[in-house]
């Protein structure tokens, strides 16, 4: 079997054997999205009506942006994939509950230890908030992360605001794009030096400026 093989077979099992009860509103499971070859893994929150109809994550609005801000760093949709921490939507966009999120946990660390991206990006509090309870999003955005857990093997994080909140709002758009534009920098640096203690955020900054 191929890795996207493999990862296919992962969906369809989860998709049989997770226990969220948001599956009895919703139309359908919403797998991740991409190559399982991906170095760069985004998690937002759930899925929305649109994904809920197609079964593919962002494709709504929100998706459409972030389509956008990929192509602005010369990456197309099928660079990278793209997951939510919760795979069902949830009924009228609300917020998922804390035991909704705890019933797709194993399946998203199971996809996040199959693929192994170099970089993890955070769209938004909620996915950010699954990994680090503490942090805000205001206080971090654009600010690469080096921490190692146990459930995963992805030691490097990119928190950014969600698309969808940064759509309309022109400061946040501004500085979502901002922050986007980070991310070949940062890939290069993780990729290259294989530790973060090579590269802080300053020295990371400070590349930043003169690029
Ligand atoms: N917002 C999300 O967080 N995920 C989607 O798939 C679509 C919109």
């Amino acid at each position: 079997m191929t890795k996207d093989e493999k990862l296919a077979a992962l969906h369809d099992r989860w998709a049989t054997n997770n226990t969220c009860e948001l599956k009895a509103t919703a139309t359908r499971h919403v797998p991740g999205a991409g190559p399982a070859s991906a170095r760069i893994v985004f998690i937002g929150e759930a899925p929305g009506k649109r994904e809920d109809e197609q079964g593919i994550p962002f494709v709504g609005a929100a998706g459409k942006f972030l389509g956008e801000m990929l192509e602005s760093i010369k990456l197309r949709r099928e660079d990278v994939y793209i997951t939510n921490i919760v795979k069902y939507r949830p009924p009228d966009n609300r917020d998922p509950e804390p035991e909704e999120k705890e019933a797709c946990a194993a399946w998203l660390y199971e996809e996040l230890n199959l693929i192994r991206p170099k970089l993890i990006v955070f769209l938004g509090r909620h996915a950010m908030h699954d990994f680090f309870p503490n942090l805000k999003i205001s206080d971090v955005h654009g600010t690469l992360v080096h921490q190692r857990f146990d459930k995963i093997h992805t030691e490097y994080f990119l928190p950014l605001y969600h698309p969808a909140s940064a759509l309309y709002n022109g400061a946040l758009r501004g500085t979502l794009q901002a922050d986007f534009a980070r991310i070949p920098l940062i890939l290069d640096k993780i990729t290259k030096n294989g530790t973060v203690d090579a590269y802080g955020n300053e020295k990371l900054a400070a590349e930043d400026q003169e690029n």
